[in-house]
C-alpha cells in the first residue's frame, strides 16, 4: 500500500525549469539515462518491471501497461508501437501539459517501450488542432535522431528505432484505438471489432502497442526508479501519480500531478483553491465527458482512483475532474454532451448511431420548449439500449452520463419541460 499524501513529480518534475522542452535542458536532469540503462536489460524483463509497478494505462480505461505489452507475440517480425496523443475526451487537456514540459520525457519513454515489445518503428498521433504542441513533438523527434536516441544503433546497441509524427483531423472517434490505426493507415478513422486486439494485430495487421501519452511519459521514472518505488506511490491497485485536469468555476483550475487515491475534496477546496466567490458545488463530471456525474454527497470522502469512483457508479476515465456548480443549467450541460456524442459518432453501428442522435433530438426538443415530460424517461429507455452492444464504447461513453443526468437530474429537466426554460 502506497503513500497518497506525498506530491511526487513525475511527468511534471520540468515544471519551472528554463527551457524545459530543449534536449539539453533534459539530458541536464538526466534525461535519456533510462534509455541507456534499458538498452542493456533483456526486453522480458523489461516489461516485468512495468507489469511489478502497478501502472495502468492512463486513456480511460486503466488497463495494466505491462501485461498488455506481455501481449505482443515474440517471434521476429514487424511490430509498431503507437501512442495515443489525441486527447479528445471533452474536459481533458494532461497529454498537452506533457508536450509543453518535456516532449523528450514522452519519446524517451517510447523508445523503451519500443525495445521492450520489439518494435522498430514508432509514431505520435496527435490531435490536428494542437498546432503548437505538434511543432514542439516534431522539433523534439528531430534532437532525437541528432543525438543518436532515434535512428540506427542507439547507444552503440543492435536497437535501432524510426519514429514519426502524424497528426489526426480532430475526430473524437479516433482517440479509441483501433479508429486511430484505422486513421494513420489512411482509412476512414472508424473502429474495428475486438479481438483481435492490436496487440497481435494492428497497424497494417501487424502487432502494435497503442498507450496514452500519460502512460508512456511514466516509463523512464519507472525503470530509473524500480517497479517498487512506483507502486509505493498510490493506492495498492492504482500506482503511481496521474495527472488530473480540474475545470470550472475554481478558484486555481489546471493540471495537477497527485498520487492516485488523492482525496478529490483536497484537490477542489486545497490544490485547485475551492470554488470561486459566488459559486456553490452543484455536482462534478470526474472523469471526461463518458463519465457520470456525481452528486455533493456522493464526492464527499471520494478518493480519485478506479475502484473508489466506480464503487460510486462513475469512472476515473482520463482524470479530467469538471466541476459544475448551481448556476449550470443541468439541461444545457446534457444538451451539450448529446450533440457532442452525436456528432462524434462513426456511424457503423445502429444502437450509436441512431441512439445518440435520437437523444440529441429530445433535448434539442427540450431545450426549444418542445418536450413533454415522459421525454426525459425516453431518455433512459434509448441510453439502456445502446450500451454494451456496439463495436466500441463510444455508445456506452454517451449511455452512462445520460442515464445518471436522468437518474440525479431528472426533476430538473422535467421542471424546465413544465416551465419551457431553466429553472
Ligand atoms: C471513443 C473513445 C475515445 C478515446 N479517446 C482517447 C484519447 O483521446 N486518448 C487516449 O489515450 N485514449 C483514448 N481512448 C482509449 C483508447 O482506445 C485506448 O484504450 C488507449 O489509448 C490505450 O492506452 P493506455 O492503455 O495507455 O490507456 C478512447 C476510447 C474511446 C472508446
Ligand atoms: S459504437 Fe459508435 S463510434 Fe463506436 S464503432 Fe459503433 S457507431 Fe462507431
Amino acid at each position: 500500500m502506497g503513500n497518497t499524501t506525498d506530491k511526487v513529480k513525475i511527468l511534471t518534475a520540468f515544471e519551472g525549469i528554463a527551457n524545459s522542452r530543449a534536449l539539453a535542458t533534459y539530458q541536464n536532469h538526466g534525461g535519456y539515462e533510462a534509455l541507456k540503462k534499458a538498452l542493456t536489460m533483456a526486453p522480458g524483463d523489461l516489461i516485468e518491471i512495468v507489469k511489478n509497478s502497478g501502472i495502468r494505462g492512463r486513456g480511460g480505461a486503466g488497463f495494466p501497461a505491462g501485461l498488455k505489452w506481455s501481449f505482443v507475440p515474440k517471434a521476429e517480425g514487424q511490430k509498431f508501437l503507437v501512442c495515443n496523443n489525441d486527447e479528445g475526451e471533452p474536459g481533458t487537456f494532461k497529454d498537452r501539459y506533457i508536450c509543453e514540459l518535456s516532449p523528450h520525457m514522452l519519446i524517451e519513454g517510447m523508445a523503451i517501450a519500443a525495445y521492450a515489445i520489439g518494435a522498430q518503428k514508432a509514431y505520435i498521433y496527435t490531435r490536428c488542432e494542437f498546432y503548437e504542441e505538434i511543432a514542439w513533438l516534431e522539433t523534439a523527434i528531430k534532437e532525437a535522431y541528432s543525438a543518436g536516441f532515434l535512428g540506427k544503433n542507439i547507444f552503440g546497441t543492435a536497437f535501432s528505432l524510426e519514429m514519426d509524427h502524424y497528426s489526426g483531423s480532430g475526430a473524437y472517434i479516433c482517440g479509441e484505438e483501433t479508429g486511430l490505426l484505422s486513421s494513420l493507415e489512411g482509412k476512414k478513422g472508424q473502429p474495428k471489432l475486438k479481438p483481435p486486439f492490436p496487440a497481435v494485430s494492428g497497424y497494417l495487421g501487424k502487432p502494435t502497442v497503442v498507450n496514452n501519452t500519460e502512460t508512456l511519459a511514466s516509463v523512464p521514472w519507472i525503470i530509473n526508479n524500480g517497479a517498487d518505488a512506483y507502486r509505493a506511490i498510490g493506492t495498492e491497485k492504482a500506482a503511481g501519480t496521474k495527472l488530473f485536469c480540474i475545470s470550472g468555476p475554481v478558484q486555481r483550475p489546471g493540471v495537477y500531478e497527485l498520487p492516485l487515491g488523492y482525496s478529490f475534496e483536497k484537490l477542489l477546496y486545497e490544490d485547485a483553491g475551492g470554488m470561486l466567490p459566488g459559486h456553490t458545488l452543484k455536482a462534478c463530471i470526474p472523469g471526461g465527458a463518458s463519465a457520470p456525474v456525481l452528486l455533493p454527497d456522493e464526492l464527499k470522502g471520494l478518493t480519485l482512483d478506479y475502484e473508489s469512483i466506480a464503487a460510486k457508479g462513475s469512472m476515473l476515465g482520463s482524470g479530467a475532474v469538471m466541476i459544475i456548480d448551481t448556476n449550470t443549467s443541468m439541461v444545457r450541460l446534457m444538451e451539450i454532451i448529446a450533440n457532442f456524442f452525436h456528432h462524434e459518432s462513426c456511424g457503423q453501428c445502429t444502437p450509436c448511431r441512431e441512439g445518440t442522435g435520437w437523444i440529441a433530438n429530445i433535448m434539442h426538443e427540450i431545450v426549444s420548449g418542445h418536450a413533454k415530460e415522459e421525454d426525459v424517461d425516453r431518455l433512459a429507455v434509448i441510453a439502456k439500449n445502446m450500451g454494451g452492444k456496439t463495436i466500441c464504447a463510444l455508445s456506452d461513453a454517451a449511455a452512462m452520463p445520460t442515464m445518471a443526468i436522468v437518474q440525479k437530474f431528472g426533476d430538473e429537466l422535467k421542471a424546465y419541460i413544465r416551465k419551457g426554460k431553466a429553472s
